[in-house]
């Protein structure tokens, strides 16, 4: 598995890695079997593995904590982040500790903000003061941020005199691009690396659902990435994927991951649910696509216009 270095920090992590919410009520995963996706990612060279204090309340960091007492702390590079409800200084600090107690380590080697206040009450700069005190405590190895747009970036890294901000978690997949406009140059031009969640449009990149058959039974029956007009979309883009596909002795999911992870700058982190999800979303790097596969994906992908508004 290559690797590649978190922002300036030195940290180096594998050239994709796992998300772990599927730990969650959310999606209705067995912890089980999220445990066992994340030994498979680690036999398979992955080492970044990332969750949340938000993801169940607490729950994900849990299981991913029982993961790790199995297969070694050292072996992982453990991002997870801070919720909207803690930004103060001190209740970030009983946060980052919290969250280090779920996870069983003492340190935690990237601690993120997981959205910019939703409340726009806390000033950013107690936030990332709190956050430069954990990394000077050598409580955190680096901070990063999730969601965060050029503006906050700026005023967030404006703070910090120690260190800098290594990297901004973003929704970044074939269909959901919006971040190219501006984050993605600032981040590239400022060596902050782009973690890119649900590569996958969350399932919707995998073929598996159409209008006929969306996922049902969790929160994506009422995503608007999964309302009929915009699943009819994305069935165009399928079809050139799975032409893709075949052409390599890939699958779909793979092929669009394989896009996301050979974007400079960019470091996926497919959620996966059990072993067999993990097995192909790592084994998704290990091949290379033409000029001309991308071109033609991307060109596919154009033209899908993904519809926001309730249907
Ligand atoms: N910072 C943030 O605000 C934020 C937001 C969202 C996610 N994240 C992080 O990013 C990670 C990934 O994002 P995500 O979970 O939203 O979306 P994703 O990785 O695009 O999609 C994950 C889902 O796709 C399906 N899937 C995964 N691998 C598959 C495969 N090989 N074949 C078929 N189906 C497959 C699974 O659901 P089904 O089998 O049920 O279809 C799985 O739960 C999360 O675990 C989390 O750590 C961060």
């Amino acid at each position: 598995m290559e690797h590649t270095t978190l922002g300036k920090s030195g940290i180096q992590v594998s050239k994709v890695g796992i998300g772990v919410w599927q730990a969650s009520d959310d999606w209705k995963a067995k912890d089980a079997d999220v445990i066992k996706a994340v030994e498979k990612a680690h036999d398979l060279g992955v080492n970044f593995v990332d969750t949340a204090e938000g993801y169940g309340m607490g729950h994900s960091e849990s299981v991913l904590g029982e993961a790790l007492k199995q297969m070694g702390r050292e072996n992982f590079v453990i991002a997870t982040k801070v919720n909207g409800a803690h930004l103060r200084y001190d209740e970030l600090q009983r946060a980052a500790a919290a969250s280090a107690k779920r996870l069983g380590v003492k340190e935690i080697d990237l601690y993120q903000v997981h959205w910019p206040d939703p409340w726009e009450q806390i000033p950013l700069k107690y936030t990332m003061k709190a956050l430069e005190k954990l990394y000077l405590e050598g409580k955190i190895r680096a901070i990063g941020v999730s969601n965060f747009a050029v503006r906050d970036l700026e005023e967030a890294r404006s703070y910090l005199s120690r260190t800098d901000i290594v990297s901004n978690q973003l929704k970044y997949n074939l269909i959901q691009r919006d971040i190219d406009d501006e984050v993605t140059p600032y981040c590239r031009k400022n060596n902050i690396s782009i973690i890119a969640y649900s590569p996958l449009a969350q399932g919707a990149l995998t073929g598996k659902y159409s209008e006929g058959n969306p996922p049902k039974g969790d929160f994506r029956e009422s995503s608007p990435v999964f309302a009929p007009g915009n699943l009819s979309q994305i069935a165009k883009l399928i079809e050139v994927l799975s032409s893709v596909a075949k052409e390599h002795g890939r699958l779909v999911s793979q092929v669009a991951l394989n896009w996301v992870a050979s974007l400079p700058g960019f470091i996926p982190i497919p959620g996966a649910k059990n072993a067999a999800q993990a097995t192909e979303n790592i084994e998704a790097v290990d091949f290379q696509l033409t000029r001309q596969d991308i071109e033609k994906i991307e060109r596919a992908a154009e033209l899908v216009k993904i519809d926001y508004l309730p249907t």
